[in-house]
C-alpha cells in the first residue's frame, strides 16, 4: 500500500512536470498569455509550478504511460477517467494548471482553470489515496516557514499566488471545499492568529463565520481582511497594490466583532422589536465566552458600539447564562 501512494505521487509528479513543460512551449501559448495577463511573473509560475494542459486529454496520459505507468495508476491518481469510446482520458485539457502540493512540497492532486468563461471555473482532482482534501491546503508548503506569526486563509489559487507574489507568503487557501476543523488543527502548529481573506461577497461573508467558528473550536484566534470595494486578495492587491493590502492587515476585524457586526445588518436598528432581538443575539453570543473576564472586556465595548446600555445587556447574559448553565 505505500508502494501505490509512492507510485500515485510519481504519476502527480510527471504530469506537473509535464503540463509545466507544455505551458513553456508553443502549444501552452494560450495560457501563458492567460497567466501574464493575470499579471503573474515567470518567477512566481515557476515557485508554484503552475503549467497548462494541452488541448487534448490523451497526451498527458500517453506522456504518463510512456514513463511506465500502468493505467490503472494513472487512473487511480485522479487525472484521468476510463471511457468505453475513448479509453482513458485526462479529464484536465485546455487548462491553467495548479499543481497542489503537500507540507512536504509533493504533488498530490491539481486545480485547473478555464482560461475566460466557462464551465466549471475550476477543476480539482478527485480524492484519492494520496489527496485528501480536507487535511491539507494550497500554499501551506510554502507558507508554513514565513514567520510571520499569522497565517492568511483565503478561498482561491489565485489569491494565493498573488499574496505570494506580492510578499505576503503566509497565504493559504482550502481547497475548493468548506475549511475544516483538520485544517484548522494544521494552521494550529504554525500560527495561533489566522487573518482571514475571504471574498467579500455574500458565499465569502457566510464563509467566514463558518471560518470563525472553526477557528475557536481549534483554539485560534481570527480575524477578518476587509477586502472591499474589490472581491477577492487577487484584485484588491492588483488594483490597490501591496502597500494598501498591508494596511487592510493591520486593521484586520476582531472576529467577535466582525459576527456582531454582520448580526447588526440583519436587524432594523430603528424597530424596537427588531432591536430588542438583536440584543438577544448578542447576550446569547457573549455566554460563549467561558472567561468572565473576557466576556466583561466584549460585552462592554459592544455595549458602546451600539449604545446599549452595558447594565442591561449584563443582565440579560446573567440571564442567558443561568438557563444555560
Ligand atoms: N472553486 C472550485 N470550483 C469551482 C469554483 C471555485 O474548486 N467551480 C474553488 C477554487 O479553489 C477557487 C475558489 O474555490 O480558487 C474560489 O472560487 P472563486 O472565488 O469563484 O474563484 P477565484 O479564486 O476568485 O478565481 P479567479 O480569480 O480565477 O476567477
Ligand atoms: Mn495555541
Ligand atoms: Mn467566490
Ligand atoms: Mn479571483
Ligand atoms: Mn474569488
Amino acid at each position: 500500500k505505500a508502494g501505490k501512494r509512492m507510485r500515485l505521487l510519481e504519476v502527480n509528479k510527471e504530469a506537473a512536470k509535464y503540463f509545466y513543460y507544455m505551458l513553456r512551449d508553443p502549444r501552452g501559448e494560450v495560457g501563458m498569455r492567460y497567466l501574464t495577463g493575470r499579471k503573474l511573473t515567470d518567477e512566481t509560475m515557476h515557485h508554484f509550478g503552475l503549467g497548462y494542459a494541452g488541448k487534448n486529454g490523451e497526451q498527458v496520459v500517453q506522456y504518463l504511460r510512456k514513463k511506465g505507468f500502468t493505467d490503472e495508476e494513472i487512473k487511480d491518481s485522479g487525472l484521468a477517467m476510463f471511457s468505453e469510446q475513448r479509453g482513458l482520458r485526462s479529464q484536465f485539457w485546455n487548462r491553467v494548471m495548479f499543481p497542489i502540493q503537500d507540507i512536504n512540497h509533493r504533488v498530490i492532486g491539481f486545480g485547473g482553470r478555464v482560461m475566460g468563461d466557462g464551465e466549471p471555473k475550476y477543476l480539482n482532482s478527485p480524492e484519492t489515496m494520496i489527496f485528501d482534501k480536507r487535511r491539507n491546503l494550497y500554499g501551506l508548503n510554502f507558507a508554513r516557514t514565513a514567520r510571520t506569526g499569522n497565517i492568511i486563509l483565503c478561498e482561491g489559487y489565485m489569491d494565493v499566488i498573488a499574496m505570494h507574489q506580492a510578499g505576503f507568503t503566509q497565504a493559504v487557501a482550502s481547497l475548493g471545499t468548506a475549511f475544516t476543523v483538520e485544517q484548522a488543527n494544521l494552521l494550529h502548529r504554525y500560527a495561533e492568529n489566522i487573518l482571514l481573506a475571504y471574498d467579500s461577497d455574500g458565499a465569502g461573508t457566510k464563509a467566514a463565520l463558518r471560518g470563525i467558528g472553526i477557528l475557536r473550536e481549534a483554539g485560534l484566534t481570527g480575524k477578518v481582511i476587509n477586502m472591499r470595494p474589490y472581491k477577492d486578495p487577487d484584485e484588491f492587491i492588483k488594483n490597490l497594490g501591496k502597500e494598501a493590502f498591508q494596511e487592510r492587515i493591520d486593521q484586520a476585524e476582531n472576529s467577535f466583532y466582525f459576527e456582531i457586526r454582520i448580526l447588526s445588518e440583519q436587524y432594523d436598528q430603528s424597530d424596537p422589536e427588531q432591536r430588542t432581538k438583536f440584543h438577544r443575539e448578542i447576550a446569547q453570543k457573549l455566554c460563549e465566552f467561558s472567561e468572565d473576564l473576557e466576556r466583561e472586556n466584549y460585552l462592554q465595548a459592544i455595549a458602546e458600539k451600539y449604545m446599549i446600555r452595558p447594565d442591561d445587556l449584563r443582565k440579560m447574559v446573567i440571564g442567558y447564562a443561568s438557563q444555560t448553565g
